[in-house]
């Protein structure tokens, strides 16, 4: 895609109406487990995480892209702390390489450094979202929702509102364990045949840390 076509990609705030595309751009975008996300992303909006926080891409011929944050907790020492969690990030596959999900990256990144927001954490790949400034939570004092998510997978960026007594235990609201979309599951022994393929597809459901996806 040349930079003139990157650059009709214009990025906006999700509107009521961009709904149904944006379940298709998801279905697309995460294969196998794109019904679960897409089932996910509609419950985290009739949900007290939803704070209208989602930006969709578009070209001349529709919607390309989209990124959801949604409020978790930060169980911290001193009190909790209301965080954001960066799930799902997706790409039209045909659309994918682009640039496009860096660009709905930061630009979600920045409308929240710009609310005041202190933390937002992922499951994901270090190896695509380091470029953004993630780090391994672990090594920040964070402790991850679940045993089942690959250390290097639970990644967190600090805001400039984040201060250093900002440490603890991330808490995801009830309707990711509803949906089971965190970490790995791995299935029972008698199905170890087709492990590989499973595993292949991503630490979770909604976030990307396996060979696919980001
Ligand atoms: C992950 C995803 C959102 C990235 O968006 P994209 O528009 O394709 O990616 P970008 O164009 O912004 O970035 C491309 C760069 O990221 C790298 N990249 C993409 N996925 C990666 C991954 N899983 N791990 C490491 N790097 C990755 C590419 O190699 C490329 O690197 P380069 O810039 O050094 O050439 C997109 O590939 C996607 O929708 N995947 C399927 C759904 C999914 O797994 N989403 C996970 C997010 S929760």
């Amino acid at each position: 895609m040349s930079s003139a076509d990157l650059s009709s990609v214009e990025l906006r705030i999700e509107g009521e109406a961009d709904r149904p595309a944006v379940r298709e751009v998801i279905v697309q975008a995460f294969g196998d487990h794109g019904h679960v996300v897409a089932e996910l992303v509609d419950s985290l909006r009739q949900s007290t995480a939803w704070e209208g926080l989602a930006f969709v891409a578009e070209n001349g011929t529709g919607l390309v892209g989209h990124v959801m944050f949604t409020r978790s907790l930060l169980d911290a020492p001193r009190r909790l702390v209301g965080v954001q969690v960066l799930s799902p990030l997706a790409v039209q596959p045909a659309r994918q390489q682009q640039g496009i999900g860096a660009r709905l990256v930061r630009h979600g990144l920045a409308a929240l450094a710009a609310r005041g927001d202190p933390l937002v954490f992922l499951e994901g790949s270090p190896g695509y979202y380091a470029r953004f400034g993630f780090e391994r939570a672990s090594h920040h004092g964070f402790r991850s929702p679940s045993l089942r998510i690959p250390e290097p997978a639970f990644q967190v960026l600090r805001l400039p509102a984040c201060r250093s007594w900002m440490t603890g235990t991330l808490v995801y609201p009830e309707l990711f364990w509803q949906h089971d979309c965190v970490g790995l599951r791995k299935p029972p022994a008698d199905d170890r045949g087709d492990e590989a393929g499973r595993e292949g597809v991503g630490v979770s459901r909604t976030g990307p840390a396996g060979e696919r996806g980001g």
